[in-house]
């Protein structure tokens, strides 16, 4: 089966043609990040023109890529939400302009479900059950994920953890702008945290009530501007390099604490790792050699696949399609949708171990 993905939730626009939901034919991302550096994030209405303006252009060059036409593929799958509203609107309104006309099934892909099939480019034969940790500019979120089928055919999730307040590529981008540091703050962060001292500052971890699998970073965040309005030089190198480690090192054990106290109730086969955040060298690092000390299967995406791009949702809607999952015209765009919320596991209800 060959499907079209198109991905246009937030600041990129992409699209991308794959075969069997494993076999990328095509995988092109515009990145707008041009347009929004000077104002220091995303501007919603800038992203949704210009995904407007690159759509088109996007999915022909997907399609030039793969050398298929649209007669060639046997769908197409979109985002339909989280994301901003006007960037959602343009890539679904253009993912159901194509189904309608070329009368071909539509998948509507949650960003979130796309963000964990990103693993499975690289990990078809993943282990379940998995617990997924999905760390973006917008999200931070772990979920349980079970599989009717043994493999990324047909998978289940509860949520079992969120972050209360910022979302850990969110807490990377604001303390990178307070250090002055430009839009998006979480790559540079990570190359300047490379040749800093993790232990130069103590950041108290957050408590979070034993039993509460949730995240926090607004702490974490407000700690680093404190230091930095108390002392200025923290702005500058080579103070600057250790405070970048030293919040890095702080953001990366939050995540982990949480995820390995989930593992230690739950007891997964394997921890998955996705979303922006992913791409991070010391997060996955920390992640690889900690999961192996605790005997737990440990896989995450290619770079490329971290940040969001077309073919994730790709093989998230073949899993759709093939169960035969599609949705009509009438499709709409949806701000906050939610991977499931209503069937969240209570961090209060007993567990069985
Ligand atoms: O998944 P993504 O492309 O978009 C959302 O769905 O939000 O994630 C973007 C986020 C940004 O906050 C960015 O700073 C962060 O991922 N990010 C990183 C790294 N690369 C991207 N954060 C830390 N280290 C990185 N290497
Ligand atoms: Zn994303």
């Amino acid at each position: 089966m060959i499907v079209l993905g198109i991905e246009t939730s937030c600041d990129e626009t992409a699209a991308a043609i794959v075969k069997d939901g494993r076999e990328i034919l095509a995988n092109v991302i515009y990145s707008q990040v041009k347009t929004h550096t000077p104002y220091g994030g995303v501007v919603p209405e800038l992203a949704s023109r210009e995904h407007l303006l690159k759509i088109r252009p996007i999915v022909e060059q997907a399609f030039a890529d793969a050398g298929l036409g649209l007669d060639d593929i046997d769908g197409i799958a979109a985002t339909s939400g989280p994301g901003l509203i006007g960037s959602l609107l343009v890539g679904l309104t253009y993912a159901k302009a194509l189904a309608f006309s070329k009368r071909k099934p539509l998948a509507a892909v949650n960003h979130i479900e796309g963000h964990i099939y990103s693993v499975s480019f690289e990990h078809p034969a993943a282990e379940f059950p998995a617990l997924a940790l999905v760390v973006s500019g917008g999200h931070t979120n772990l979920f349980w994920v079970e599989s009717e089928t043994g493999d990324f055919r047909h998978l289940k999730y509860k949520l079992v953890g969120k972050t209360r307040d910022d979302a850990a590529g969110e807490a990377y981008d604001k303390v990178a702008k307070l250090l002055g540091l430009t839009y998006p703050g979480g790559p540079i962060i990570d190359r300047l945290a490379k040749t800093g001292n993790r232990d130069a500052f103590r950041f108290t971890i957050p408590k979070i009530s034993d039993r509460a699998l949730d995240f926090s970073f607004s702490g974490i965040k407000t700690a680093v501007l404190q230091m930095v309005k108390e002392n200025e030089k923290l702005k500058e190198d080579p103070l600057r390099l250790d405070l970048c480690a030293s919040f890095q090192e702080a953001v990366v054990n939050m995540l982990w604490n949480t995820t390995l106290k989930a593992a230690e109730r739950l007891r997964p086969h394997s921890i998955m790792l996705s979303g922006g955040v992913a791409a991070n060298s010391r997060l996955r690092e920390v992640f690889a050699e900690r999961a192996a000390g605790a005997g737990l299967k440990f896989y995450y995406p290619k770079l490329i696949f971290t940040t969001d791009n077309a073919a994730m949702i790709a093989a998230a809607g073949t899993a759709k399609l093939m169960r035969g999952e599609t949705v009509g015209i009438d499709v709409n765009a949806d701000p906050n949708l939610r991977l499931a919320v209503s069937d969240r596991i209570l961090p209060n209800k007993r567990w069985k171990s």
